[in-house]
């Protein structure tokens, strides 16, 4: 298992450039399934998730070829409709295959996700979703064995705005009979990457990335090619680098409208954001000030920032309360910030981050994705030297994050455990 060494203290300057998105790119690989042929995907980064969403499509008969930048999908042989416990259990991004497994082939057989570090992350909406447009669905030995002769438009409305449930329900309702809607839908820029894919290949779609989405289903989709949009929570990791290293750096390759909630915030914390000639130059200020944050579905605060967030106000000056509502258990970075040094209380869903002058560096370990980017931040906010170990957490989502960083100066190295 690898480990990152990084000595901290040092600000960040250059330019790097951002990969495309993690979650516009799984679900777009899995939208291929609903238009046999091959489909050519582009700006795709370099990912364990890629990886594991590639061994998904080829179990289910995909031929991929490439597993970053290019990546080539041909859906033809897509005959298996099973998704095992095995694949799904490593990422549970895997059970979007149920809506196009279902509606290319009537059926499907995709194993339960089970839980994860960041909460119990139940696919019950995905599955309501599905039984409204007429699918049988059955929980049988952790699978769920779903059945449906041909799906059928419907009215359905989420009692929470879930950007999985939204992406599986746009690409089941593609191949339906009729017109679905989709209210109180998830609005994330990645819903509108995928609706953009669907749409290319023939889908009917309007209102993707609002509160309703309107499906109109069509009998076959054609395959396509397509270029992903960029990772805007790798993009707001990089801002809250500079803002911590009190650096100055340029962002290439980002879409800072996807960030308006994270922007706000880190310019009332004294950071300058300025974007020219889609170039974004952040500066950051000798200290932040404290700022308080509540993470609420997009366009509100992204809670894949919270944690990096936190880190900065680790080092703020003042307090600061950052309270979690999306995820029951979103906090796992807190434990790891007070062994440099960090005061922060936790009460249920809200921590409270007393900004101290310096962190010093510690020993630490990785427990989820961006938890372990907060623990990067911290590092290179801290003096002497951070070891962060079980970083394959990482790996998941970020694209050689060290290399970039250590492209801005930062004094970082990836090492053999
Ligand atoms: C997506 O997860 C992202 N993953 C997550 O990013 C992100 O944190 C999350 O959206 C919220 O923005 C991908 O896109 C691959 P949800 P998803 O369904 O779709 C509850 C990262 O770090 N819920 O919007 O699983 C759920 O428990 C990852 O890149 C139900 O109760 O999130 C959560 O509390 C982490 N029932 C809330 O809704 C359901 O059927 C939002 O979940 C579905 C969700």
């Amino acid at each position: 298992m690898d480990k990152l060494i990084i000595k901290g203290g040092k600000k960040l300057t250059g330019e790097v450039s951002v990969s495309g998105s993690k979650n516009a790119a799984l679900p777009i690989f899995v939208s291929t399934i609903l238009a046999p042929g091959l489909n050519e995907i582009r700006n795709v980064p370099f990912l364990r998730d890629i990886n594991t969403t590639i061994k998904v499509l080829e179990s289910l008969g995909a031929v991929v070829e490439g597993n970053g930048n290019i990546v080539r999908i041909d859906t033809t042989h897509v005959n298996n409709v099973e998704a095992t416990y095995d694949l799904v259990k490593t990422m549970r991004a895997s059970v979007l295959v149920l809506g196009p497994l279902l509606a290319r082939h009537g059926r499907a057989r995709v194993s339960l996700p089970g839980g994860c570090a960041i909460g119990a992350r139940p696919i019950n909406l995905h599955l309501k979703g599905l039984a409204a447009l007429g699918a049988d669905i059955r929980l049988e030995h952790g699978y769920v064995e779903a059945k449906a002769k041909k799906l059928k438009g419907a009215r359905i409305n989420f009692d929470i705005s879930t950007v999985g449930g939204t992406e599986q329900l746009m690409m089941a309702a593609a191949l339906a009979t009729g017109e679905t809607v989709l209210e109180n839908a998830a609005r994330e820029p990645e819903i509108i990457d995928l609706a953009e894919i669907l749409i290319k290949m023939g889908a009917r779609i309007d209102g993707a990335g609002t509160d309703t989405v309107r499906i109109t289903g069509v009998k076959e989709l054609a395959p396509v090619a397509h270029d992903v949009m960029p990772d805007r929570i790798e993009a707001g990791t990089f801002m809250v680098a500079a803002a911590i290293t009190g650096g100055d750096i340029k962002i290439r390759n980002m879409n800072l409208e996807h960030l308006d909630a994270l922007v706000f915030k880190l310019q009332d914390a004294g950071v300058e954001i300025t974007n020219r000639d889609n170039v974004v130059r952040v500066k950051g200020p000798r200290r932040p000030k404290a700022v308080n944050i509540k993470t609420r579905p997009y366009p509100g605060f992204p809670t894949d920032m919270q944690a990096q967030f936190m880190a900065l106000m680790c080092v703020a000056d003042g307090a600061s309360v950052i309270s979690e509502n999306i995820f029951e258990n979103r906090f796992m970075h807190v434990s790891e910030l007070l062994r440099f040094g960090a005061d922060i209380t936790v009460e249920g869903n809200t921590a409270t981050v007393k900004g101290v002058k310096k962190l010093s560096g510690a020993p630490v370990m990785a427990t989820d994705l961006r938890a372990s980017a907060s623990l990067i931040l911290a590092g290179l906010a801290s003096d002497n030297t951070t070891e962060i170990s079980r970083i394959y957490h990482l790996d998941r989502g970020y694209e050689s994050i060290e290399k970039k960083l250590a492209g801005l100066g930062a004094d970082i190295q990836r090492v053999k455990e």
